[in-house]
């Protein structure tokens, strides 16, 4: 085993100042000492963008940044939640009569999210209340997934209360589920991560069922994440979900093209499995049953043969009543690309060629550019940064998590990094921060971290 180097010890050292800050906190805020502690990890995604909700794997790790919250279970039925960073407000509501508000994306409703998951799988009605003090220090709306880690977080806050137990599987599907709650229609990656990370690997994810596979990263070459500084909170705009409903559109429409029973599919795997064929074809297949042009509500309810009002009750979510384009041959290739690409990532890593690194960057700088022609997710912002990254050594560099706007991930030969990290601050930071001294939020090394987990002492 390696010796534990000071770089080490300090991480200790400032994890355990953390608790006993959060600690002394609570005290202050509730009068009281916590029972016990939860942490849930964010994430960063190598490849894999935008398809775990059309039912392909993806590759996340977690960070070692996370939600940490401090628990103290009460016998009144009333949830008390505060955060240590005052820009998020108080909050209290009967643990019985939890409602999710879906126009307003705040804070304590991803904590509701997680709470309601737990409370409706067992079936709960009477549950009692509990003091909770949420400290995060995931850098919200970046991409890295801080919203997934406090569902996850609560959703584990809430089963330790309750005395319960359930596998880290069952736990992530029921995150992933009761994520939806805030409406946004996410796939499952970031609850999978956040509950099944191990340390030091990566993971393969892979949905129906969820498991999830280590994926040994080169050695010799550090990922870097890059915060564009643009921020993108999925919930509050409609985006994300519009790109659910074009994919789910294409995979109706390409199952139409080839006779399957449309009306019951609702992911493009669902389409390649029924087919039984290879990615690369259903490629081709693409070429041919979809066309380049953006379909029009019309075009759509015509090769369907549905009505628009069966299109709008059936199909398209509340945030999503008003779109008049859908551009299905271009997410479709997105997306049949994209799974190809996660398969020889993982690979790549197992078979590790002496060329490792050239190649996997190859696969990121790939998925970037699908990511900002085919799937159009990116910003102006991203893809100057992914320039930046690369002029600068990375052998690849993508945008990560949802896009339009929030973090890239570069992969970066290791004796590079110092000079890597110097040269993308200046090219990019100092012209937003005038030169000032570098924030470390926006600009660092990540290794694998591990997963969420419970804990009794500060
Ligand atoms: C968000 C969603 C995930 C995934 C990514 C894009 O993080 O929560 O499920 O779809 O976007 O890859």
């Amino acid at each position: 085993m390696a010796a534990e180097g000071p770089a080490t010890r300090q991480v200790q050292v400032a994890a355990h100042l953390r608790l006993l800050k959060l600690k002394e906190m609570f005290n202050s805020k509730f009068g009281s000492i916590p029972k016990f502690y939860v942490r849930a990890p964010g994430r960063v995604n190598i490849i894999g963008e935008h398809i775990d909700y059309c039912g392909y794997s993806v590759l996340p790790m977690a960070v070692e940044q996370d939600m940490l919250i401090a628990v103290e279970p009460v016998t009144t039925p009333t949830l008390q939640l505060a955060n240590t960073n005052p820009i998020y407000l108080d909050f209290s509501a009967c643990a019985n009569n939890i409602q999710i508000d879906q126009t307003k994306p705040l804070w304590h409703n991803y904590f509701l999210c997680g709470f309601k998951g737990i409370q409706e799988h067992f079936g709960l009605s009477n549950l009692t209340g509990m003091n909770c003090l949420v400290d995060g220090n995931i850098p919200p709306n970046s991409g890295l997934s801080s919203s997934s880690a406090l569902v996850c977080c609560a959703g584990l806050v809430t089963l330790t209360a309750l005395g319960m137990s359930l596998s880290k599987v069952e736990l992530a599907e029921i995150c992933a589920k009761s994520e939806r709650y805030i409406g946004t229609q996410g796939g499952g990656m970031d609850q999978s991560i956040s509950f099944l990370a191990e340390e030091g690997t990566a993971k393969l994810i892979e949905f129906s069922p969820l498991r999830a596979t280590d994926v040994k990263l080169p050695s010799g070459a550090v990922f870097v994440i890059a915060n564009s500084r643009v921020e993108m909170n999925k919930a509050a705009t409609s985006h994300f979900n519009i790109r659910v409903t074009e994919c789910r559109l294409a995979a109706k429409l390409l199952a139409k093209q080839k006779n399957l029973r449309w009306d019951t599919i609702l992911r493009l795997e669902e389409v390649q499995a029924k087919l039984g064929v290879s990615l690369e074809e259903m490629l081709m297949i693409v070429e041919d049953a979809l066309h380049p042009a953006a379909y029009s509500p019309e075009e759509i309810c015509r090769c369907l043969g549905m009505s628009l009002e069966e299109f709008r009750t059936q199909i398209l979510s509340p945030n999503t009543q008003d779109v008049l384009s859908f551009k299905l041959y271009q997410r479709a290739k997105h997306v049949y690309s994209e799974a190809a690409r996660v398969l020889q990532f993982k690979k790549i890593c197992e078979e590790a060629p002496d060329n490792i690194v050239q190649l996997l960057g190859e696969l990121m700088n790939q998925s970037h550019v699908s990511c900002r022609d085919m799937y159009e997710c990116s910003c102006p912002e991203l893809d100057q940064l992914v320039d930046i990254c690369r002029k600068f050594g990375a052998q690849g560099s993508r945008l990560t998590g949802a896009g339009w706007g929030g973090c890239t991930v570069s992969l970066v030969p290791a004796e590079k990094l110092s000079s890597f990290l110097a040269n993308v601050q200046e090219a990019y930071y100092q012209r937003i921060d005038g030169g000032s001294a570098p924030e470390k939020q926006s600009l660092f090394a990540t290794k694998p971290g591990g997963g969420a987990l419970v804990f009794l002492e500060a």
